[in-house]
């Protein structure tokens, strides 16, 4: 999708008042049709005038959705949330970047909760999940200058009002499974932007404690004895907390080991 075919392709919503907060999608852009809304988002960056900090691309059909782990991201169209918000965290030093990713875990966690209630966690690192089912998650791309981030692409992906899954997807869930009930997309994004932005300001405020207090209070397993993988051994261990630099500490046998997304697997069935 080439950029300057914007025309044909986008809707730009009015401003309305149900986007309440100063800057998180008060631009926002509609497609109908997009590879992805982070391959959006990032061309938007290289290719045209400065994009306003704070803008949403969100996409009816994504063909070619993309999740963490060069997974693929699949979602029925217009049933879902699929959107890239543009951040750009200058002040945050990169060894800090995994608090954006709390920030904006807890931005969506908050709206989700008042629809769904405690069963909802955060599974590390930023997994929104109901039970032990996956809800949606978030695929978040900095761009650095220096030990900076110049521009962080959000992408956010949330099951919604669809209703099957496919065979394969057998962890999925959405909120229509839960609730039996279908909503307004537009209502739930711009309440996830408002709530992101909340926890964006704390963050840019330096309020980093209450920040991580709030993510943690919300990890999904935390304190719990699970089954782990991690290079092809299996084995039980505690969740106990996660680094400042946003790596998963695992207690096994009294001892704490961290590790980071590619060197752990959550095993959801038990032996
Ligand atoms: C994951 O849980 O693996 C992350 C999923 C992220 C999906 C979203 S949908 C909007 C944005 N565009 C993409 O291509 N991916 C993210």
């Amino acid at each position: 999708m080439n950029v300057f075919e914007f025309s044909i392709i986008i809707n730009i919503t009015l401003q309305n008042n149900i986007f309440s907060g100063l800057f998180v999608g008060q631009n926002l852009l509609t497609l109908k049709e997009v590879d992805s809304t982070n391959n959006f988002l990032k061309n938007l960056l290289t290719n045209s005038k400065p994009v306003p900090e704070g803008t949403v691309i969100m996409a009816e059909t994504q063909y070619a959705g993309r999740g963490q782990q060069n997974n693929k991201w699949h979602a029925e169209p217009g049933k879902n949330l699929t959107f890239s918000l543009l951040l750009q965290p200058h002040f945050l030093d990169v060894t800090h970047q995994f608090d954006l990713n709390r920030a904006i875990s807890m931005g969506v966690y908050d709206t989700l909760c008042t629809l769904l209630g405690n069963d909802l966690k955060i599974k590390w690192p930023n997994d929104i999940y109901y039970g032990d089912k996956k809800l949606g998650g978030m695929l978040i791309e900095n761009l650095l200058q220096g030990s900076r981030i110049k521009n962080s692409i959000i992408g956010i992906g949330l099951n919604i009002n669809q209703d099957q899954f496919p065979d394969d997807a057998v962890n999925a869930t959405s909120v229509k499974q839960i609730l039996h009930k279908d909503y307004a997309l537009i209502d739930i994004l711009a309440d996830i932007c408002n709530n992101i932005e909340g926890w964006y300001l704390k963050l840019k405020a330096g309020k980093t404690d209450l920040l991580r207090d709030a993510y943690l209070s919300k990890l999904y397993w935390l304190n719990e004895e699970k089954r782990f993988k991690t290079a092809g051994q299996e084995f039980s261990g505690v969740i106990t907390g996660v680094k400042h630099n946003g790596l998963l500490v695992v207690k096994h046998q009294d001892t704490e080991t961290t590790y980071n997304l590619k060197e752990i697997e959550f095993l959801n069935k038990q032996p």
